[in-house]
């Protein structure tokens, strides 16, 4: 018997086609969509994107302010979000929140990433399961109800929820430190997780001494690598993840540049490692970043220690001043790169045709622990 096709389910529309297309036409057909849903379709855009996809924007900001943006979208019903997953995850969690649905009778926002493999490494670098068992290690040698977890928003939702549940907090590059004063003034040390050199950078930025911090490695058996007396003297134990663009970036490229432009400032993300950062003259959030840049009178030097996309936007968007990429060798970050006009017009044409793909939801129970640190993330500033 033949196959009646019904319109019950039609069938997503098919990738391979629009990576045919020119980007003229993916452009034109991706303001279509955005003419024909209005306000109901909010495109956000981190500062890493590529200038072709970010210029297809409504909004672009670092994850700290992403999320505000997320948190306030009153109109939008579809969140299409160009950045990686874990801040698709926050957007869900944020735009779903129980006093935002009861606000639109149950009406859920759609969060789509346009290509699922947009990941982050770093957030890959702590699992849930990993960082339960850390939890139950360290309550072998420590008090864990003076201990409070804060993980980097660079984190599944899983680890966000774990937080949530104990006391603890989400933290942005724009906001760590806060968010360590925040931990300190409730228990006596904090787990920091999966970034250690954020953890780290902020910490001691705050006076905390290097001896009152070590690192776990949740691939050591014994401790993460460290002894009883090490985790008892220290009031941060740093997760040993870290990102692989941001440590590419190294003290002699700092010698480098201030050798051959005296005068040059070293602008870096906190996320580069503490060798680089304390040389540095600022570190910040991308946000931070741009507004330095923004801010600076004209001529002035920069060496920018941060992912390329946005260095290079930087160096396009103030010809005023002079801007060098801190690093000889290229560190993009290659899953925010995934994102392209081909996926995003082909998520929002599905989208519009009724066939959603790369929906991002997070589960109910784990979307609630989540948002209480995410909310308190949004409080501390
Ligand atoms: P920002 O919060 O500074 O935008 O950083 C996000 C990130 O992933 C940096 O690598
Ligand atoms: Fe993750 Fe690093 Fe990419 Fe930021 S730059 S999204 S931390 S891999």
């Amino acid at each position: 018997m033949a196959t009646v096709a019904t319109n019950a389910n039609p069938p997503a529309l098919e990738l391979h086609s629009y990576k045919e297309m020119d980007h003229e036409t993916l452009q034109q057909r991706i303001r279509a969509v955005r003419e024909q849903m209005a306000e109901r379709l909010l495109i956000l855009g981190h500062h890493y994107q590529q200038d072709e996809v970010i210029s297809l924007a409504d909004l672009r900001g670092d994850s700290y302010q992403l999320s505000q943006m997320a948190s306030a979208s009153r109109e939008c019903r579809v969140i299409a979000f160009c950045g990686v997953h874990f801040m698709a995850e926050t957007a869900d969690i944020l735009a779903n929140r129980p006093e935002c649905l009861a606000e639109r009778d149950g009406e859920r926002v759609t969060v789509i990433l346009p290509d699922m493999a947009a990941g982050c490494s770093m957030a890959d670098m702590a699992a849930i399961e990993q960082v339960e068992d850390v939890w139950d290690d360290l309550g072998e040698v420590v008090d864990t109800d003076n201990l409070i977890p804060i993980t980097y928003i660079n984190s599944a939702a899983s680890l966000k929820a774990f937080c949530g549940k104990r006391q603890g907090a989400v933290c942005t590059s724009s906001n760590a430190a806060a968010a360590l004063e925040w931990a300190f003034e409730r228990g006596q040390r904090v787990l920091f997780f999966p970034d250690q050199h954020l953890g780290r950078n902020t910490a001691k930025a705050m006076g905390i001494p290097l001896e009152e911090m070590c690192v776990w490695d949740p691939y050591q058996d014994e401790l993460g690598g460290n002894t009883p007396e090490d985790l008892q003297r220290s009031r941060v134990i740093l997760w040993k993840g870290h990102c692989s663009v941001h440590q590419m970036f190294r003290p002699e490229h700092v010698d480098q540049f201030r050798e051959r432009f005296p005068g040059i400032k070293i602008l870096v993300h906190p996320e580069c490692p503490m060798e680089v950062v304390d040389l540095a003259d600022i570190s910040g959030s991308t946000g931070k970043i741009i507004r330095e840049v923004e801010n600076a009178p004209p001529g002035t030097k920069w060496a920018i220690g941060t992912e390329l996309h946005l260095v290079n936007r930087l160096k396009q968007e103030h010809p005023e001043q002079e801007i060098h990429f801190l690093s000889p060798v290229i560190c993009m970050c290659a899953t925010m790169y995934r994102i392209d006009l081909p996926h995003l017009c082909w998520s929002l044409e599905n989208l519009q045709a009724g066939t959603p793909v790369n929906v991002i939801e997070v589960d109910e129970e784990t979307a609630r622990w989540a948002l209480v640190a995410l909310e308190r993330m949004l409080e501390i500033r």
